[in-house]
């Protein structure tokens, strides 16, 4: 079969160009990696240059600023999974969310948080770190897919256990949990439900209203196109009473005070407002962060998971199966926006070598090909992709 018969056929070569338009020409270079790092669209970069000017010049930054940015960034994170502004942290990372759950809460002696064996370590290691307490991690598996069933949930949650921490998109398979049904499950034993969507807000649609979750914690610099250093974590409402912040930042605690007097040394429970990480009127990353937001939001999150599917479907029709296994699961709704490939044949190290040659970039993780394309990317992209990946023989 020559290289020709085996792409699909590009009669949909119509593919809008239009969100790449968004995003600086990446010069011949394909970018299939967003589960890795997200590129920020030109908007945002023009905003973190527009607030680098303004701290050259700090006269032309208000006071009002401290307080008016970070509060934007909050009400449009809000708005975009279906929360409150305050219901809102704002964070640098995922870490950040999840250490400010797992240190919050006050722990019992012997109790137990369930997590998945082989999740990304950010969701475990906030857990694990609580044993001094007499916290137990316990662990669920996966199927090989990378699956995780609500049965083996229900049946490893146990009258001790408090909280079960999961990682929506797997970073290693791609494969998307049923947050609905695991959320159900955590419902009805009345354990938390503390999600980790960074492999997902951004390129999935999140209704936090219509999902059975407590915490949902993301990193923005990847689907969200974001600079690096910016997360967030929306809290139920009912978390928030429960978890206790644990440090106290200056700058909160004079909300709505102005800077001129300082020194009454009050400390005021201001709810998801003294979660924040210190300083979030970090103006280059927030101005960045705030305008990435704003051009997902307006794109529309459906939309941007539709497009993102279609790439993924074009991928998987026009891999050579008999050359790699698709680790996860390929049924739409089991699915994410991360391919993870094994190689049949050989290691995958020379067919990333062949793919970064020709200037398309993925990443290796534990001995996988993992593709992951995103609203910029088109058609082209993807066929650039299976150009090199169908011919490798690793
Ligand atoms: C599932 C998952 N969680 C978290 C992170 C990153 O964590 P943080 O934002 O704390 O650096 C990654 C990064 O690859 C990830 O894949």
């Amino acid at each position: 079969m020559t290289k020709a018969e085996r792409l699909p056929a590009t009669t949909e070569r119509t593919q809008q160009r239009g969100w790449s338009a968004h995003f600086s020409d990446p010069g011949g270079h394909v970018w299939l990696n967003t589960a890795h790092q997200g590129p920020m669209p030109i908007a945002a970069v023009r905003a973190a240059s527009e607030a680098a000017r303004e701290k050259s010049a700090p006269h032309t930054i208000p006071d009002a600023a401290f307080n008016e940015r970070p509060e934007k960034l909050r009400s449009l994170l809000a708005a975009f999974v279906g929360g409150r502004p305050d219901e809102i942290v704002l964070g640098d990372s995922t870490s950040h969310g999840l250490n400010l759950i797992a240190y919050g809460l006050s722990w019992r002696d012997e109790d137990e948080v369930l997590c998945v064996e082989g999740d990304y370590p950010a969701t475990v290691l906030p857990w694990l770190a609580q044993q001094h307490h007499g916290v137990r991690v316990q662990f669920v598996q996966r199927d090989a897919q990378g699956r995780i069933d609500p049965g083996r949930v229900r049946e490893a949650v146990t009258a001790r256990t408090r909280v079960f921490a999961l990682t929506w998109v797997d970073s290693f398979t791609g494969a998307a949990a049923d947050l609905a049904e695991l959320g159900r499950v955590c419902r009805e034993a009345g354990v938390l439900f503390v999600v980790n969507g960074s492999q997902a807000v951004g390129a999935r649609p999140v209704d936090v209203r219509a999902t059975p979750v407590d915490a949902l914690v993301s990193c923005g610099y990847k689907w969200m196109c974001g600079p690096y250093a910016t997360g967030f974590t929306w809290l139920d409402p009912s978390l928030i009473g429960m978890i206790e912040p644990r440090r106290v930042h200056w700058l909160a605690q004079q909300r709505g005070r102005g800077l001129e007097h300082m020194r009454s040394y009050t400390i005021e429970d201001l709810g998801v407002r003294g979660m924040d990480v210190f300083c979030p009127a970090d103006f280059l990353n927030t101005a960045a962060w705030t305008s990435s937001v704003e051009l997902l939001a307006g794109l529309g999150a459906h939309a941007v998971n539709a497009h993102g599917q279609q790439l993924v479907q074009r991928l998987l029709d026009g891999l050579d199966q008999g050359l790699y296994e698709v680790v996860g699961p390929q049924a739409s709704q089991e699915r994410s926006g991360l391919v993870v490939l094994g190689h049949r044949r050989g290691r995958v190290e020379p067919t990333v070598a062949a793919l970064t040659a020709e200037g398309v970039h993925v990443a290796v993780r534990e001995g996988n090909i993992r593709l992951s394309p995103h609203l910029f990317n088109t058609f082209e992209d993807i066929d650039r992709a299976l150009e090199v990946l169908n011919f490798s023989e690793g």
